[in-house]
């Protein structure tokens, strides 16, 4: 994928393998402990990532970072034939925070999602932020899963994501640490 924004200040583009010694450093300093690095790591070298971005600020700094894996739903119900992924960890280096780089991370990944064909977004996190993306916790309530709660929250990006539920899932291996 070539890059989604190059704007002056800022590009988000695709993760490339040399990106990953900046993207650990970055998560790990972005959430103050190790435990989401460990969690990229693993859920990109056990195969579970759909998209993985990085935003590159003008001077060449991998400032964020964002991933998107993928949620598997049980084969009951209406929603077994949906293409699910859930957005999780995101991050941006502290001095680069409430500047517009994590919502450009999230538009752009969005944006590409929906190319990608996926049907529902979910996401765990603050209710004052995810909601802005159109993110709902009204629609992840139809989604049965090992997390619930307002900071539970699902976007459709399809008709089918939107109507054919409910649907459990279960998320990639590596989220177990969370649950
Ligand atoms: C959450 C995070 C990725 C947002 O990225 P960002 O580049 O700072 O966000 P943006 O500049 O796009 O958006 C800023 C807005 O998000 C809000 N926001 C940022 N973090 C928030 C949080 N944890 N809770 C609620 N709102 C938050 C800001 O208040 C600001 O709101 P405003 O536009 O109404 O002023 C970044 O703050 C971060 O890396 N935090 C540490 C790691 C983390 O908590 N990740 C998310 C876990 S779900």
């Amino acid at each position: 994928m070539d890059n989604i924004i190059d704007a002056s200040t800022l590009t988000v583009r695709a993760f490339v393998s040399s990106d990953e010694a900046d993207v650990k450093g970055l998560v790990t300093v972005a959430f103050g402990q190790e435990i989401e690095a460990r969690l990229v790591y693993r859920l990109r070298h056990c195969g579970a990532l759909v998209l993985e971005l990085v935003a590159v600020s003008k001077d060449g700094q991998v400032v964020g970072h964002v991933a998107f894996s993928r949620v598997t739903p049980a084969d009951v119900g209406p929603g077994q034939g949906l293409i699910i992924c859930c957005l999780a960890p995101i991050s941006v280096l502290p001095e680069f925070q409430r500047q517009g780089v994590g919502s450009a991370m999230i538009k752009a990944g969005l944006e590409a999602l929906k190319g990608l064909g996926e049907d529902l977004v979910l996401v765990l996190g603050p209710p004052a932020y995810y909601p802005r993306f159109g993110f709902d916790p009204a629609l992840a309530r139809k989604v049965k899963a090992p997390y619930a709660g307002d900071a539970f929250m699902a976007l459709a990006l399809t008709d089918a994501g939107e109507n054919d539920l409910p649907v459990e899932v279960g998320f990639a291996t590596p989220f177990q640490e969370f649950e």
